[in-house]
């Protein structure tokens, strides 16, 4: 991810509340993170993004999407895939993320990939308010799909 993906980044934001591009800067820019692009096909159109931080071992996806007119042809996979892979090339042995608890798809996707529940947060999201669902990966044992 560049300084030139802030803007259609921003733009592909539902969420809400959504990180504004100053958060998602300084996330650029910030020593234990990273990030990857997701383009889709030959008209390399900004399709998706996954920003993560790695420290000491552990690592943590903090925001991931893809852009809904691209969703259901495999860019999620291929993002959480790369991110993953990354991470094991860093050392990480764990990674951890949360997820509304409503988010089906976003949950199916990562418990395929091996992630566990390890937690539950009740109210942790407000509009609308909604618990989140902690999960861990043990990336050693669950990088590739399962
Ligand atoms: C979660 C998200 C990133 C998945 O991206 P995607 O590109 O649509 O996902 P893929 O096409 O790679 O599909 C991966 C898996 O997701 C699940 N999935 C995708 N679309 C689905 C749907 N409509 N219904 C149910 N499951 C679905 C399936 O398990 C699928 O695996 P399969 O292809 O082996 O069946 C995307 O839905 C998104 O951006 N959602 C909004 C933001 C979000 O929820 N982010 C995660 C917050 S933690």
């Amino acid at each position: 991810m560049t300084e030139a993906d802030l803007v259609e980044l921003v733009l592909a934001e539902e969420e809400k509340p959504a990180w504004t591009a100053a958060q998602f800067a300084e996330e650029l820019y910030h020593p234990c993170a990273w990030q990857f692009v997701a383009c889709h096909d030959d008209s390399s159109r900004f399709a998706g993004y996954i920003c993560c931080r790695s420290v000491a071992g552990e690592a943590e996806i903090l925001k991931f999407a893809v852009i809904r007119q691209f969703r259901g042809q495999g860019l999620g996979r291929l993002l959480l895939q790369a991110a993953l892979q990354r991470m094991a090339e860093e050392g990480a042995g764990r990674c951890y993320l949360e997820v509304r608890d409503s988010n089906a798809v976003a949950r199916g996707l990562y418990e395929k990939f091996g992630f566990r529940q390890i937690g539950y947060r009740r109210d942790y999201y407000s509009s609308p308010r909604e618990a989140a669902v902690v999960y861990k990966l043990n990336i050693a044992k669950g990088v590739q799909k399962k």
